[in-house]
Parts: structure tokens; sequence; C-alpha cells
């Protein structure tokens, strides 16, 4: 009796999680309800890629009265998903996975960091593809394996970047995307998907795509063939529209996918502060069948300009715009029916066959014979990393905001926490309804209902914009530098 009702108490803190989701064909599914899910996502670095410090022993998901802030401000945002580029599988995350868990959001995870020995490199990629490389991405895997919330794991960002780098990346990061599969298959428990996130270089966007998705017989047991697929895109700028940011482009381009596709990044920064009229497109009719929803990047304001939120010495944080903005995005969209699609019946869409005919721009790799793995990598996936870094949910100390949060017109937000979600609760907005104050002049027009499309707000005001030409990722410009100093 005693032991079961301590397991009773045990389990009625424990056992709120959120729903462990599935790749299914081309989308992502809630086993619990049947039903797609899109990801409303936002990318968390604070500090930047400088915030992952493997001397300091920090990286972002290690200190809980950090996350604790953060994602009480997610997800009074709205959000259910966070995008960590840098992970150190060696720290101990359970803190900040069960407090994003309590939250109901889900963790979008790079498996690479910028330092030498810890990805791809973009030039002479044989030269980055060893054991050791390969054990410290299945370090992170074991790290956040076991964690109900870690939606994926990203196998390389933006390894291609331009025709000379597709010339010779492909076979090596579908390689590595292979490597991670086999090692999730033999020690993972559950098929965690893993996939590819691209920049939005449309001369080998395509291309990129089918060398990842398409499978050796054209089935999708093909173990090197990716989960999903992602984009970093950054051509919706100000008010643009559908068309005049080349989404039309992309949904047509993806249409027949055989895995769910989504925005890994987006959130051009010109003009600033931003208006963020893409989230109506986004989620809206024109996307939801082929696209499974986006990562805004970024969370914090950081030298390139694209945060939501200022983080001050002390810990603090103020408001900016932008977040304003955003929420009053999201807070015009109705979640319940974004999120109440079931994926159609019928066959699913087959990926095609690897043959180097699906291969359109010259110069492209159109070579699906991968490389072997490196010497001493097959004891590394037959054995398991030793040691394993374990990861488990933790039922959080306190869901109470230490550090002081400011509206940008310098109130502060009283009683900031996180509310824990009931068991099997995903966030969205609203259900975190903590006052945050907009300064006059945002718009942040609330109450769901109001659905949007992006083709009602499409506007002349921003000929400018060029279809196609990406603004230039952050994180990517990071990594070059990184790999120049490297070189
Ligand atoms: C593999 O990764 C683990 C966990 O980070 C680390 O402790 C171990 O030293 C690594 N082994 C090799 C051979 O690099
Ligand atoms: C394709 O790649 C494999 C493995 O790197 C290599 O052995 C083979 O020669 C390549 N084939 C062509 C036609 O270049």
């Amino acid at each position: 009796m005693l032991v079961q009702s301590a397991l009773v108490a045990l389990g009625a803190t424990l056992a709120a999680a959120v729903p462990t989701l599935v790749a299914k064909d081309n989308y992502f599914v809630n086993p619990k309800t049947g039903n797609r899910f899109q990801i409303v996502g936002v990318a968390y670095q604070p500090g930047g890629s400088a915030g992952y410090n493997p001397e300091l022993k920090v990286d972002p998901l290690s200190d809980k009265d950090i996350c604790l802030r953060d994602a009480a401000l997610l997800q009074v945002l709205g959000v259910n998903a966070i995008r960590v580029y840098n992970l150190n599988p060696d720290l101990n995350h359970d803190e900040c996975a069960s407090i994003f868990n309590a939250a109901g959001m889900y963790m979008l995870l790079d498996v690479n960091s910028p330092l030498v020995g810890e990805s791809l490199t973009s030039w002479n990629p044989w030269e980055s593809y060893y054991a050791s490389y390969l054990n410290r991405t299945f370090a992170v895997v074991e790290a956040f394996k076991d964690y109900p919330n870690t939606l994926a794991f990203f196998s390389g960002n933006e390894v291609m970047n331009n025709e000379e780098t597709a010339a010779t990346v492909p076979p090596y990061s579908r390689a590595v995307t292979r490597d991670i599969k086999n090692y999730i298959k033999k020690r993972g428990g559950r098929a965690i998907p893993v996939g590819y996130s691209a920049a939005d270089v449309r001369e080998i966007l395509f291309d990129s795509f089918n060398y990842f998705q398409c499978a050796e017989d054209g089935k999708a047991d093909d173990l090197s063939h990716a989960d999903l697929f992602a984009l970093n895109s950054y051509s919706w700028c100000g008010a643009a529209s559908f068309k005049t940011a080349g989404y039309d482009v992309l949904v047509s381009g993806f249409k027949d996918s055989s895995v769910p596709i989504f925005y890994s990044e987006y959130g051009c920064n010109t003009p600033s502060p931003r208006i963020f009229t893409e989230v109506g497109a986004i989620y809206g009719p024109e996307m939801t069948d082929v696209f499974s929803g986006g990562v805004m990047y970024e969370y914090t304001q950081e030298a390139n300009n694209y945060g939501l939120v200022d983080i001050h010495d002390d810990g603090s944080i103020t408001l900016r715009p932008d977040y304003y903005a955003l929420k009053g995005q999201f807070a015009k969209l109705d979640f319940k029916t974004i999120q109440g699609v079931k994926p159609p019946t019928g066959a699913a869409p087959k990926p095609p066959i690897c043959e180097p005919k699906l291969i359109t721009t010259k110069g492209f790799n159109n070579n699906f014979t991968l490389p072997v793995l490196p010497p001493g990598a097959e004891e590394i996936i037959d054995g398991g990393v030793k040691p394993a870094p374990k990861g488990k949910l933790v039922t959080p100390s306190t869901l109470t905001v230490k550090y002081k949060v400011k509206n940008t017109d310098g109130s502060e937000l009283k009683n900031l926490q996180v509310k824990q979600l009931a068991d099997d609760q995903i966030n969205e907005p609203g259900l975190n309804s903590a006052e945050v104050v907009a300064p006059t002049g945002t718009t942040t027009t609330t109450g769901p209902g109001s659905s949007t499309s992006s083709s009602s707000q499409s506007s002349s005001s921003n000929a400018a914009i060029k279809t196609g030409v990406v603004g230039l990722p952050a994180f990517a410009m990071g990594a070059l530098a990184l790999a120049a100093v490297a070189l």
C-alpha cells in the first residue's frame, strides 16, 4: 500500500509530460490525438554561439534559473518548441529539459557545434568525418534521447551554402544522418526523427532536399534517408506576401515531400522592429498542407539584431517591441483548428529513388554512394558512447522566475512563472496569460478567431524585396567565421 501510494504521488508530479511526437510520412503526428503537429518555435541561444563554452561548462540548457525565466516568457508568447544549436553532452540538462517540458514545449536539437571536431566542415568535409566527431554527436543523442519532449535532431545546419560546397558535402552530410539514425536505432529506444537544416539558397535548395529525402530503393526504411527536411529562410521581410516572399515557390517545390517540411529559422529583420506578418501565412491555408510550421530566429537580442528580448548583465530581461509583435501575430491564429488537423488518409508520397537524374544543378554532387564509417566508429555504434551521458525528467524545484523582467516601458512583470501544464498538454497562446504591456504603437491584436491570411495583407510598399534573396542567417555566419579561423 505504502509503496503504491508513494508511486502514485511520484507519478502525479513526474508523469506530466508532453506527448512524444512521431514523424509519420510527411507530417509530425501527436499519437495521443492522431492530429498533425505544427511547430510554433523560437530559436534559443542566449549569448549567441558564445553561450556555448566547453571550458566554462555552460550551454543554453545548463542553468535552471535562466531556463525558467526564458521558458516563462516563451510560454506567455505562445510557442510550443525551441531550437537549440550548441549543446555540451557532458553537462546536466535535466532541470532545463524538465522546465521546458512542464511549459509544454519540445526541443529541436542540433547535434553539432561550430567548434573544430564538433561539426562537418563545408570545405573538405572528409577531413572532419572521423570517429571522435561521431562520438560527440552520438553523445548529444544519448544526453537527450530519454526526454519525452525531444522532438528531433538536426544532423547538420547549412553545411552547404553554395554550389561549391554542394559539390562535395552531400554524401558526407547524408552519411552523418545515416550514422545518427543507425545509432538511435541500435541504442535509442524510440525513433527520434533526424534531418538536415538547409540554407534557403534557392540554387541548391531543392537538390539538397532531394538528396536527403531520396531512398536507395525508393523505400523509407533506407537508413540514410532523412526523417525531415527544414530550411532557414529570410525571404519574407516587412509587409511581404506569400508571393513576393517566394513562399509560393517553396510550397510548390515541397508539395510532394515524403518527409515533414518546416522552417528551422525564419524572421528577416529589416525593417526593424519586425511585424511578423509571415506568421499568418505559415499557419494559414496556403501553407499548412505542406509545411509543419517554423522556428522564429531568435529569442535573445545579440549583435546581429534578431532578438525578442534584451538580457542584462544581472540576468534581468527587458522585452523588445518584436516580442509583442510576434505575440500579437500568434494570438490572431486559431490554434485549436490549426493543431486539430488529421493527416490525410490514403497513400502518402513515397521518397524518390536516389539516382543521378534526381539532381538538376550542374556541379551538385549526384553520387549516392556514401562514405563508409570512419575507423573506430562502428565500435561506438555497437557498444554505445562510453561513458553515456543520460538525461531524465525531474520535478523542477520551483516554477517562479527569480530574475526581474520588464516591459519595454520599464514596468515590471509581477509573479512571472512557468505554468505547469497538464499531462499531454502542449503550449499554445493564452495558457500562460501573464500580463505583458506592449509599448504604444505596437500592434498586438489579441483574441483567437481573427485568423489572417497573408495574401490579404500584401503590400506594395516593399517592392524592393527580391524573391529568393536570402538574409544572412546569423548562426551560419558564426559557423563560417569559426570555420575560417580553423583553416
Ligand atoms: C565519447 O563521448 C563521451 C561523452 O561525451 C566522452 O566522455 C568520451 O571521452 C568520448 N570518447 C571518445 C573516444 O572520444
Ligand atoms: C561515389 O562515391 C564513392 C564513395 O566515396 C566512390 O567510391 C565512387 O568512386 C564515387 N563514384 C563516382 C562516379 O564518382
